[in-house]
């Protein structure tokens, strides 16, 4: 069993550079299903979920080849089967995109129900308005869902939920429609625009991406022959700023777009750190304790639901009391009980935790219980007293290129071992 030991107390120096996004990443890989020929897409982050699209997209006819650690050359010329491993797409939750692409693509598709993940609920409902909308048939059944159509024909969706899978699978099924689609209440996350300026790139007719309102002409095909690279994270770009902060350090993060972390950046500023964002640039730090303060987590641009287990641990280290509101995830304060084994003082219920700030964490045995409660054990790690180590670090690598050896570029004493069973 692998696990994290890090000696804390360490604050944070030097320069960080952002990978590409992985919620951008695991949507474009299935969207290239909608090109009958080769794209080529770069600034991958080199994580386990995007090697896992990609031996899904080869199950479906594809061919994959990694030209770098970053950079792939996909064929969809080829497609075979319009059926996605149903085992594997049953256990990762953005393969809810494939139905969206093999729908556009195939006119059919069949996946397993995304399922289970650590953040409670995540209900689909809105993915399959959507494909209805357009005409397709939609049928839930043994673990399965599998969705048909003759013709998708365009129309006006409204929203019940912004949700960023729905507005993204959306899309992906009415590119190739008859007639203009409109997605109203869309979500506005920087991947939405991402997943749409690639689409774009390779000859669909989509505007408004990054608005609440976006219109998606269908194109007859799209024509591929085209590189396309992948936005910055703007996730593991907060992680980094946050923990500049939790570490008292003082960093420099380049490859990150900075419009897409005023909303970070402003909190931090707040709470008593500070930043300078300068380009595609940002120095983040702070020589004080940080103070108190409330979050409520919103979609873009919105305090995001993926940053807020991070802050949770600035929080837990900031004089006097805050409160954070989740309001996106129901399960989302589980890192809780493990920060509270290193010392925090926070009461979570519900939607809700109370966070009395301590003096100092220290280091503890701890779990990774999902992908970004594993990055806040990092952040904690690095900023508490003593030794942690984390354990469960699947999660950490589905979604974080590099993350030990980026954070020991920064001067974090940091190590992954191998524990005997
Ligand atoms: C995406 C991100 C995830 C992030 C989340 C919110 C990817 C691969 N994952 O997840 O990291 O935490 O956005 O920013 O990009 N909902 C419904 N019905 C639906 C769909 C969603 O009720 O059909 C609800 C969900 O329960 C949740 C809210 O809408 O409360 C937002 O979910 P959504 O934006 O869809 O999240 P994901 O796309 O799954």
């Amino acid at each position: 069993m692998e696990k994290l030991v890090i000696t804390g107390k360490t604050p944070l120096k030097g320069e960080v550079i952002i990978s590409g996004a992985k919620n951008a990443a695991v949507a474009i890989i299935p969207a290239t299903l909608l090109i009958n020929g080769v794209c080529t897409i770069d600034n991958l982050p080199n994580i386990s979920d995007v090697k896992l699209y990609c031996d899904i997209l080869k199950d479906l006819g594809s061919k994959v080849d990694w030209i770098t650690d970053h950079k792939v050359v996909i064929d969809n010329t080829n497609i075979t089967s319009s059926v996605a491993p149903l085992e594997v797409t049953r256990k990762f939750r953005a393969s809810y995109y494939l139905i969206g692409a093999l729908l556009g693509r195939c006119k059919e598709a069949q996946v397993g129900i995304p399922g289970g993940c650590n953040l409670g609920a995540r209900p689909i409902d809105q993915h399959i308005k959507g494909f209805e909308a357009l005409g397709a048939e939609v049928e839930v059944s043994q673990g399965n869902i599998t969705a048909k159509a003759n013709v998708l024909n365009g129309t006006t969706i409204y929203m019940d939920v912004v949700s960023v899978g729905a507005t993204i699978n959306i899309m992906l099924a009415s590119v190739l429609a008859e007639g203009t689609t409109v997605i109203e209440s869309a979500a506005k996350e920087p991947h939405i625009v991402d997943v749409a300026n690639f689409l774009n790139t390779m000859g669909a007719d989509i505007r408004g991406a990054g608005t609440d309102v976006i219109k998606v002409k269908g194109v007859k095909e799209l024509k591929g022959n085209a590189e396309y690279s992948v936005v910055p994270d703007q996730i593991e770009a907060g992680t980094f700023m946050l923990a500049a902060v939790a570490s008292k350090g003082d960093i420099i993060i380049k490859n990150c777009i900075t419009k897409h972390l005023e909303c970070v950046a402003a909190k931090i500023t707040e709470i008593g750190g500070k930043i300078d964002a300068n380009g595609d640039h940002l120095r983040v730090w702070c020589d004080k304790r940080t103070k108190k303060a409330n979050i409520k987590t919103l979609p873009y641009p919105g305090f995001p639901t993926d940053l807020q287990p991070q802050i949770g641990v600035v929080l837990s280290l900031s004089k006097g009391t805050s409160i954070i509101n989740e309001s996106i995830w129901e399960s989302r304060f589980q890192y809780t009980d493990e920060l509270r084994k290193m010392g925090a003082n926070i009461t979570a219920q519900g939607k809700t935790a109370v966070f009395e700030g301590v003096d100092e964490l220290y280091g503890a045995p701890v779990s990774a219980t999902d992908l970004r409660a594993g990055a806040a054990l990092i952040i904690a790690g690095i900023a508490a007293n003593g030794t942690t180590e984390i354990y469960n670090l699947k999660h950490i690598d589905r979604g974080y290129e590099n993350i030990e050896e980026k954070f020991r570029k920064l001067g974090a004493k940091i190590e992954r071992v191998q524990e005997e069973e």
